[in-house]
């Protein structure tokens, strides 16, 4: 694995995880994700992000540090921009192979060095500011931004070449392959990474929204030329973009979204899905707001979480189970409580046996999430011809209120 130039003494230090294992435990990347280091070299060497020992990524770090004529032991000082360990997990080994370079990051994070990797010497704590001087032209300085999304986080920015290394932030899931250059990667293939980083953003970031925006301000004045995460690609010719996609998606916390309804739903027999056809016969008769479809429990909540982040409205749709929501309904209304999916306009609908009971619990859930929830439709067992005609009622509703936001 080479090292990438960003430009002279500036490196990207990039290893593919190619894996089965769920991201955090919970989030599946199926098309992989990308563990981004950087070496920054003057007269001294800095070493910005690690990687955690994952499918082999300390070796791929090492051998593009090598390809550079450079090596792990030869590093003056480690950056730690975040300590969640997809970026930490392997500095007990580096510190076993290095034990003169010195670690910096914020206060916060040099605690979480020692809580999670007891080391307790060699530390620097840096503040919003700092600098560091690594002779030759190269100095570093150091953005505290926190809860992006731990509350130690950090960006760290190269003014000579305006290098913004943001770690977490601006970040995407799906591996890189052989490139990590924006420019390297075709149209295609941006459509795909776009959708990547939704998710991505929607899954890890989405909760500490109102704290991306203060970042973002507050970064505004930085002349920022190339954006270098610790996830997904290396922004080079158009900075700008991945810095506005995550504006916008910082925006959809509060709400509205774009003008798209997320179809989220679950049926035990059919019941309830023949009604959800009649709405999105109602959703398609209304024509020019697009819809996305996904079944619970059968899709992974990462991409329902995802859908319904970008969208303005939501229907759900789900039978009632033993006097209350469908057990994989809660548990995805859970999840966007937690991931504070808030501002959506909603419509339940659902079929009932012997008797309802889902309201109830739905509307505790919308107490806490906040949507704006058109009238539900329910009915007893099979949906007869009417209870069809006013789903498709229904179904133009939603749409119509969508447009109207
Ligand atoms: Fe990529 Fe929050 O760690």
């Amino acid at each position: 694995m080479n090292a990438h130039k960003i430009c002279e003494g500036i490196h990207c230090l990039h290893a593919d995880i190619k894996t089965a294992e769920l991201f955090e435990g919970i989030w599946p990347i199926p098309q992989g994700v990308s563990l981004n280091a950087y070496l920054v070299r003057g007269e001294k060497t800095a070493l910005i992000d690690l990687v955690r020992d994952w499918t082999g990524a300390p070796k791929q770090i090492e051998d593009a540090l090598n390809s550079i004529g450079t090596s792990f032991s030869s590093i003056d000082y480690l950056v730690l921009n975040h300590l969640e360990p997809d970026h930490t997990g392997w500095l007990a080994e580096f510190r076993e192979q290095n034990p003169g370079a010195e670690i910096l990051s914020t206060q916060k994070g040099i605690g979480l060095v020692k809580t999670f990797y007891n080391i307790e010497s060699g530390l620097r704590t840096v503040k919003d500011g700092d600098t560091l001087d690594l002779g030759g032209g190269k100095v570093l300085s150091f953005y505290e931004t926190p809860n992006i999304h731990w509350p130690e986080t950090m960006v760290t920015y190269e003014a000579e070449s305006g290098t913004l290394f943001p770690c977490d932030a601006f970040g995407s899931f799906g591996a890189l392959g052989g490139r990590v250059f924006d420019d390297e990667f075709d149209a295609g293939e941006h459509v795909f990474f776009e959708k990547e980083c939704l998710r991505y953003y929607a899954n890890i970031v989405s909760s500490f929204s109102v704290f991306v925006e203060k970042a973002i301000k507050k970064l505004e004045g930085l002349p920022v030329k190339c954006v270098a995460p610790s996830h997904g690609m290396v922004w080079r010719r158009e900075p700008h973009t991945i810095i506005s996609r995550y504006r916008k998606y910082a925006a959809y916390a509060k709400g509205p979204a774009e003008k798209e309804i997320a179809v989220i739903w679950g049926s035990m027999y059919g019941n309830t899905k023949r009604g959800l056809d009649a709405a999105i016969r109602g959703i398609e008769a209304e024509g020019d707001v697009p819809y996305t479809i996904r079944r619970v429990p059968d899709e992974n909540i990462s991409y329902i979480l995802a859908d319904a982040y970008r969208s303005a409205g939501i229907l759900l749709a789900m039978p009632t189970y033993e006097y209350a929501m469908f057990p994989p309904m809660a548990y995805a209304l859970d999840i966007f409580r937690r991931k504070h999916i808030f501002g959506k306009t909603a419509l339940r609908i659902g079929s009932w046996g012997w008797i309802g009971g889902a309201k109830k619990e739905y509307d505790a859930a919308m107490e806490s999430l906040k949507w704006n929830c058109l009238e539900a439709r329910e009915w007893a067992g099979s949906p007869t011809e009417e209870d069809l005609k006013a789903l498709e009622e229904s179904g133009k509703e939603l749409a119509r209120a969508v447009k109207a936001l």
